[in-house]
C-alpha cells in the first residue's frame, strides 16, 4: 500500500481502472472499513481503491472538536492495509489549503436544513474538500455512507451540478452490537453517556417498525421518537426530523417515495448522528 502525503507524488501515481475512492477523516473504524471492502469489490482484480485521510480544517466551525478529533495515523493505515486498499492520500493541511484560498462551493437546497441548519459552515467544508479531492484522485467511482445521509445526497448533488464523471456508491450504516451507529465520535463518550446512547438506534428502529406497519402520521411518529431519545436522561436533542428522502425537505405525511427520519443528539459535549430510510419501493 503506498501513503501518500503530497500531491505531484499523487498526481504520478499510474492509474488502474477503475479507480475507487473512499474519502474519510482517519480514525478508522469498522464502518469505515466496510466502505473499503465495498470499494474494493467494485474495483475488481484490475482496478484500484484510494482512501483518503484528512481532517477536513473547513467543515469545522472554530468551536467544533478539529483540535481533539482523533488521529491514530499509524493504526488507520494498518487497517487500510489489512483491507486491501491501495493507497492512501494523507495531505497536510498545506497541501490542500493555499493560505489565501478563497473559492468555496455552496449547495443551496439539500444541505440546507438539518445538519446545514445546525452547522452553517460544514457543507461548504464538505463539498469544496471533496470536489478536491475529486480533482486530485480522480476516481471512476467514490463511496459515501448512509450513516451521514445528507452528506452523501449533497455530494450526489455536486456530481450532478457540476458534472463530475464519477459514480456515487451508497454503503449502508455499519452498527455496534447494541445498535449504535459506528462513529469516530463515539470514543467522546463516557461509559455512561455510551450506555445511553443506544437510545437513539432504538427509538430508529421502532420508528421503522411502525412505518411498515403504516397508518401512522409523520407527527406522531416524531414525538416517539423524541420520547424515546429522551428516555436516556442524559440525551438532549438537537433535531428529530422526518423529511423527504431525495429533496430532504420536511414532510407531515409519509408519501409514495417513503420517509427519511434524521436525527443529532447530544450527550455531554459529543454530539452523534444517525437517520433511518423507509422507502415504499
Ligand atoms: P468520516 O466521518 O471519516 O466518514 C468517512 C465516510 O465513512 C463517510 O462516507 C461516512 O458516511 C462513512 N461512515 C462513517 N461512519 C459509518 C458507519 N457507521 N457506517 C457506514 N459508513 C460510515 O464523512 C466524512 O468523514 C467527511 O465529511 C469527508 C466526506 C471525508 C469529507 O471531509
Amino acid at each position: 500500500m503506498r501513503v501518500i502525503r503530497d500531491i505531484p507524488t499523487l498526481r504520478a501515481l499510474p492509474v488502474a481502472s477503475p479507480r475507487v475512492l473512499v474519502p474519510t477523516m482517519g480514525a478508522l473504524h469498522e464502518g469505515h472499513l466496510q466502505l473499503v471492502d465495498l470499494a474494493r469489490r467494485h474495483a475488481g482484480p484490475d482496478g484500484e481503491v484510494v482512501a483518503t485521510v484528512f481532517v477536513n480544517p473547513t467543515q469545522f466551525a472554530p468551536h467544533e472538536d478539529f483540535d481533539r478529533y482523533p488521529r491514530p495515523f499509524e493504526a488507520d493505515m494498518a487497517l487500510l492495509e489489512s483491507r486491501g486498499c491501495d493507497a492512501v492520500f494523507a495531505p497536510g493541511r498545506e497541501a490542500m489549503y493555499a493560505p489565501d484560498a478563497s473559492v468555496k462551493i455552496i449547495e443551496t437546497a439539500i444541505g440546507a436544513g438539518l445538519e446545514g441548519a445546525s452547522r452553517p459552515q460544514f457543507f461548504s467544508g464538505v463539498c469544496t474538500v471533496v470536489a478536491k479531492l475529486f480533482n486530485l484522485v480522480r476516481p471512476d467511482i467514490a463511496i459515501f455512507g448512509e450513516k451521514d445521509y445528507q452528506q452523501l445526497a449533497v455530494i450526489r448533488r455536486l456530481v450532478r451540478d457540476l458534472d463530475f464523471p464519477i459514480e456515487i456508491v451508497a454503503a449502508p450504516t455499519v452498527r455496534e452490537p447494541d445498535g449504535l451507529a459506528m462513529s469516530s465520535r463515539n470514543a467522546y463518550l463516557s461509559p455512561e453517556e455510551r450506555r445511553q446512547s443506544v437510545v437513539i438506534s432504538a427509538a430508529l428502529s421502532e420508528a421503522r417498525l411502525s412505518m411498515e406497519q403504516g397508518c401512522i402520521g409523520v407527527a406522531t411518529l416524531l414525538d416517539r421518537v423524541r420520547e424515546r431519545i429522551a428516555s436516556g436522561p442524559l440525551a438532549r436533542i438537537d433535531y428529530v426530523a422526518g423529511v423527504h428522502p431525495d429533496t430532504l425537505e420536511p414532510v407531515d405525511t409519509v408519501g409514495l417515495d417513503g420517509l427519511l427520519i434524521a436525527v443529532a443528539v447530544w450527550f455531554g459535549k459529543t454530539r452523534l448522528i444517525d437517520n433511518v430510510c423507509w422507502r415504499r419501493r
